[in-house]
């Protein structure tokens, strides 16, 4: 495996190969103000409200919170992986892509120690497939259940031994070794020490969409419970945002323009086995939005496949009522319910490819399945019927974006229940509530944006957006002091963030975000900044220093009030000392003072 690229040449990358010519390549801008502005490509809007700014490095839509750095760009656009990424942008500019040699020097993002053990487990698994003594038996299992040695290579698929520890003792060496098998969720703790999770069971490795083993599901061989058994959650592994065989199936999703989203491990690895090769599943949890988020970024057709039974059909209905905020114009969502009895795996065995491609071809679109089951709860030859289906139909509606599929199924609902579509738009308006759907710039979409510049930011996120956006700032904190033992959500990021800005102050937002791309951090950033940050609209009219200076004073009263708190329930409890009573009324006089004069909260 290639060596990593070089942090400095990352940071180096971004400042020279300007963000600005690498879009505007692919998505022609105009320039507005300092910034320059496109209509969106991730998502379908009328008037522009995607940004790129050549100061921060950084694109940014208004729209669909979609942003990044050119890097970030090119993987999303051009679905490159990051070193294709990197290796595009630095052959623009003409420069060679360097390679650590030595991985263990560089001082690494904590996540490092996970990748590695993954990696290794993930040989020693396959390895066990072939060579453990008692591995004959997971062979007979797969060949039972009718898969090909070359399909079992492919997907990588291993056998976990017989045993509490066989793991544990083949890569457990050490203090530090067995510490990330432990984060990594590979081997658990009782009193007694440590033992393996996956025993006697085959493994699938699960990959992140751009390759990285991030975690395993294990299959038992017999009826031993659970029957799967899935990799914990860890900084590299989130259900809900991971899809077992994305990353194999992501050619073939690009090449048939379409995904399909089955149930099980066994399911993807029998279709593609069969040659149905754009199938991935969820792993035992249901469909977020993270999911479909990152689906639509390879298709814009995505096919739910579930059982024809009720909990089948339950299934699928929230999983669209997690699409709709999703759907904007362009993209579908259908669903395949396959007979009582089967799943995916035996059909596609029983049928074959093409009947199951037939079967697929005839998935039910989104809007037959919402109003097939509803009108299955209301009796549409009665008036009251008829008023109950408006009912139960306009919160749905109002969960879409405003779109073409939007006025059709308003214009659905009006014909079938009778009511007149400006009564209907006024029903489905009335059940609108501002959460984060992506917004069209339309004068309709006014009150949802005022809403989310209302929400108020805690000093925590405040301080990290600034700082993102205003890398500058950080010179301002000269020291983090007591910060540091502040339990807050956030701080742990603000302090790397600062940390990092005070070894780089050069960074632009687009560099900051690529460090932390690998970081355990790295999630929740995005998501910050996926939201529309109040400063950058309004930045012109707002004293950004004062904001930020506002926010940490904010945060330094806050560690006065937790370590208040603690003292004085440490004196109700067991007294406190000389110093520690000083420190009190000390406090307690800051706080007084503060009340009295101090800003308003
Ligand atoms: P086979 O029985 O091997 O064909 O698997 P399947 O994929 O048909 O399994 P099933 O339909 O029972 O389950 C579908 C998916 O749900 C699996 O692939 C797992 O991701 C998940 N799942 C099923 N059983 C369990 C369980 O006992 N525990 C957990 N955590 N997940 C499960
Ligand atoms: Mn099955």
């Amino acid at each position: 495996m290639a060596g990593r690229i070089p942090q400095g040449f990352i940071d180096e990358l971004l400042m020279r190969a300007d963000i600005v010519d690498v879009i505007d390549a692919r998505v022609p801008l105009t320039k507005a103000g300092k910034d320059y502005k496109a209509r969106c490509p991730f998502h379908d809007e009328k008037t522009p409200s995607f940004t790129v700014s050549a100061d921060k490095q950084f694109y940014h839509c208004f729209g669909c919170g979609a942003h990044g750095s050119a890097i970030g760009f090119l993987m999303e656009y051009e679905h490159m992986s990051f070193p294709e990424a990197v290796e595009e942008l630095a052959g623009r500019i003409g420069l060679p892509v360097p390679r650590e040699v030595h991985e263990a020097e560089a001082p690494r993002q904590v996540d490092q120690d996970l990748v590695t053990i993954l990696e290794q487990a993930d040989r020693y698994y396959r390895r066990q497939l072939r060579e453990h003594p008692s591995a004959q038996r997971a062979v007979d299992y797969l060949k039972r259940r009718g898969l090909s040695g070359e399909i079992a290579a492919r997907f990588g698929l291993g056998y976990a031994p017989e045993g509490w520890d066989n793991l544990l003792r083949a890569l457990g060496r050490d203090e530090a070794t067995r510490n990330a098998l432990l984060r990594a969720g590979l081997i658990a703790k009782k009193a007694s020490g440590h033992y393996d999770r996956f025993r006697h069971r085959i493994v699938f490795p699960i990959h992140d969409y751009r390759g990285r083993i991030v975690g395993f599901g294990g299959r038992a061989l017999d009826d031993a419970e659970p029957k799967y058994l899935n990799s914990p959650e860890t900084p590299l592994f989130h259900k809900g945002r991971e899809m077992y065989g994305l990353y194999l199936a992501r050619e073939a999703i690009r090449r048939e323009q379409r995904v399909l989203v089955v149930e099980g491990y066994m399911d993807v690895v029998a279709l593609a086995q069969f040659g149905v090769e754009f199938a991935v599943a969820t792993l035992g949890t249901a469909t977020t939005r993270d999911h479909l988020h990152r689906l639509f970024r390879f298709t814009s057709d995505v096919v739910f496949c579930f059982d024809g039974d009720r909990a089948g059909r339950e299934a699928a209905w929230r999983a669209l009522e997690t699409a709709l905020p999703t759907l904007q114009d362009g993209r579908q969502v259908s669903f395949l319910f396959v007979p009582e009895g089967e799943d995916p795996d035996s059909l596609v065995r029983k049928e074959g490819r093409e009947a199951f491609l037939v079967r697929q071809e005839g998935a039910v679109p989104l809007p037959d399945f919402l109003f097939e089951t509803v009108k299955k709860r209301a009796d549409l030859s009665r008036l009251d019927g008829r008023a109950r289906m408006a009912e139960l139909v306009g919160p749905l509606l109002s969960k879409l974006p405003h779109s073409v599929l939007r006025q059709i199924m308003l214009e659905r609902l009006a014909a079938m229940s009778g009511l007149s579509p400006e009564k209907l738009s006024a029903l489905v308006l009335k059940s609108e509530t501002p959460e984060r759907t992506p917004r069209v710039g339309t004068a309709a979409r006014k009150p949802t944006s005022v809403a989310l510049l209302k929400k108020p930011y805690s000093p925590v996120r405040n301080a990290i957006a600034l700082l993102l956006h205003h890398p500058r700032l950080a010179a301002r904190v000269t020291e983090v002091g007591d910060l540091a033992a502040l339990h807050l959500p956030g701080i742990p990021i603000l302090l790397e963030l600062l940390d990092v800005l005070k070894m780089h102050p050069d960074l632009t937002t687009g560099a900051i975000i690529e460090r932390f791309r690998e970081s355990e951090h790295g999630p929740a950033l995005e998501k910050l900044l996926e939201r529309t940050h109040p400063m950058l609209e309004t930045e012109v009219a707002v004293n950004i220093e004062a904001e930020f200076d506002g926010s940490l004073d904010r945060l330094r009263q806050e560690v006065h009030a937790q370590r208040t708190d603690a003292l004085l329930g440490k004196e109700q409890a067991e007294g406190l000392n000389e110093t520690e009573r000083a420190e009190l009324s000390k406090l307690l006089a800051k706080k007084a003072n503060l009340d009295e004069f101090g800003p308003e909260t």
